[in-house]
């Protein structure tokens, strides 16, 4: 099986991660999919950011919760990062779909719930990614085990991935009894009787973070379902090699 390959936050080793240069870049490399988190604002949207708090991304502090959509929006998400990314904006969850709708793009919505579980987070996303038929193509994962569950009560059709970075001698059978049917690990997780196992109970396999060549090499010849790297545009060349 070919491993598909999905840019971490974008392409996030060459623009700010989670904004739409980095969405554009990871297209553009033709990377198979796009992985990226989903926080809550104080009005309900559900926004692209990795941290619960502003304060290494944004030009803003505090938690992602305490603001609307509409002064989040103000904020520069780009001046942070080396090169000219300055008045990048943050964008939500419905723009980033809209975006992604007519392209050839896997999806990975990560929810960001396991620090702050935000109420009806799981619906709010499913609705969302429903709205744009993007069911098929979408995987929604987590690594708050309570999510996990709530979502497999939602909904049967769509993907769903248990995260861990947590050695488990039974991760793919919790995973399975969960709900989940797949799994997204730690690189360091990653062995070959996991991935038999994994085979034994359908369950996908993705791996994360893999920006470097060993590492690519291990889940290219085991087979995974996924990895999800910030240079997409490298993991591309060697794949093919
Ligand atoms: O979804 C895979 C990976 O992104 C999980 O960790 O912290 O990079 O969101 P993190
Ligand atoms: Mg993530």
């Amino acid at each position: 099986m070919t491993s598909k390959i999905y840019a971490h936050r974008g392409a996030s080793k060459y623009a700010p991660e989670n904004t739409m240069p980095a969405f554009q870049l990871a297209y553009e490399m033709k990377a198979d999919g796009i992985e990226t988190d989903v926080q809550l604002t104080k009005d309900n949207i559900p926004i692209l950011i990795h941290d619960e708090v502003l304060d290494r991304t944004t030009d803003g502090t505090g938690f992602v919760k305490d603001y609307t959509f509409a002064e989040l929006k103000k904020l520069d998400a780009g001046s942070w990062f080396p090169g000219d990314f300055t008045n990048t904006k943050l964008i939500s969850l419905e723009e980033f779909l809209e975006w992604i709708q007519y392209k050839p793009l896997y999806l990975n919505v990560e929810l960001k719930n396991n620090k702050i579980d935000y109420e009806n987070l799981e619906t709010i996303v499913f609705d969302m990614v429903k709205k744009y038929e993007l069911m098929d193509r979408t995987t929604i994962s987590t690594f708050n085990i309570k999510s996990v569950k709530r979502l497999k009560h939602l909904n049967h059709k769509i993907e769903i991935a248990y995260l861990t970075s947590k050695q488990d001698k039974n991760l793919v059978t919790e995973a399975k009894a969960m709900g989940a049917n797949a799994i997204h690990i730690h690189y360091k997780l990653l062995n070959r009787s996991l991935i038999k196992k994994s085979r034994e109970y359908k369950m996908n396999v993705r791996v994360y973070t893999v920006n470097q060549y060993f590492l690519m090499k291990k889940c290219y010849h085991l087979g995974c379902t996924g990895i999800f790297t910030d240079i997409p545009d490298k993991a591309l060349k060697y794949r093919k090699k």
